[in-house]
């Protein structure tokens, strides 16, 4: 199997970084004192990479999501409802304004799918799941950011492997039709379905 499961701590450790990590006031270019969009998102790059595209699997690449996707996340990150080992205290950070120039900066940057490891055998596996449970919200392949659901083609795969073991646990709470579609994956396939459908993103390289 190409992709090895790592836990979520062992991932954001190798962010020696990100523990000492912290937006403060001083830092943080003021979006009504003319600061721009491009400024504020000075922040993220150390992680998210310029533009929006991650260089390590650690973090997820943020370029090209729909702005509806990006507020709505950020705000989940804010309010805890959306877990995360980082993002709810640097998105508590920014006024609505701020997220929302951010939102607009960022869904205009194109999305690079990362380069990574997979199992072609899986991968084709995971392509007929995908299209079975996840495609009608996930469209093209888990590419298109038009349905505000984020990006899964080429996304990193630790990260929407984590995602998917938040939502199964319920610590992340799926749209009612989603919850579904995922039970029902899971039910009849049990996580090598899960395993599968990552190593079909992870092979989205194009
Ligand atoms: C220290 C590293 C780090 C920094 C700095 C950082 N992020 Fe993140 N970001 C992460 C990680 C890790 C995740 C996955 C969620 C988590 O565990 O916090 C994430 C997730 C996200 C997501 C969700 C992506 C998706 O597909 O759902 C968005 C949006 C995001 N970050 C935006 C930002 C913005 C905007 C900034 C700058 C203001 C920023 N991040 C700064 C590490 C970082
Ligand atoms: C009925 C529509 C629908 C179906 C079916 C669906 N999803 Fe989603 N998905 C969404 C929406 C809407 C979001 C964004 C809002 C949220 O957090 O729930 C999302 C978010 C996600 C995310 C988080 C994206 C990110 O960038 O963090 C992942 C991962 C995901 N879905 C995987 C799947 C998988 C795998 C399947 C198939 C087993 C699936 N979804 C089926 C609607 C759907």
């Amino acid at each position: 199997m190409a992709y090895k499961m790592l836990t979520k701590a062992a991932l954001v450790a190798g962010l020696a970084v990100s523990a000492a990590f912290s937006v403060s006031a001083a830092d943080k270019p003021k979006l009504m004192m003319g600061a721009d969009a491009a400024m504020l998102a000075n922040t993220c790059a150390g992680c998210h990479g310029t533009g929006g595209n991650s260089m390590g699997p650690a973090a997820p690449s943020i370029a090209g999501l729909s702005p509806t996707y990006f507020n709505e996340t950020m705000a989940g990150f804010a309010s805890g409802e959306i877990p995360s080992t980082i993002m709810g205290r640097i998105a508590k950070g920014y006024t609505e304004d701020e997220i929302g120039a951010m939102a607009k900066f960022y869904s205009g940057k194109k999305f690079m799918k990362a380069k990574q490891d997979f199992d072609p055998a899986l991968a084709d596996k995971g392509a007929k799941l995908h299209d079975k449970y996840c495609e009608k919200c996930h469209a093209d392949g888990g590419q298109s950011a038009e349905d505000d659901a984020g990006v899964l083609a080429g996304q990193w795969t630790p990260y929407v492997n984590w995602t998917l073991a938040d939502y199964k646990a319920g610590d992340r709470e799926a749209t009612k039709k989603m919850k579904k579609k995922l039970s029902e994956l899971l039910e009849r396939e049990g996580s090598d379905g899960v395993i599968a459908l990552l190593n079909f993103y992870a092979s989205q390289q194009k």
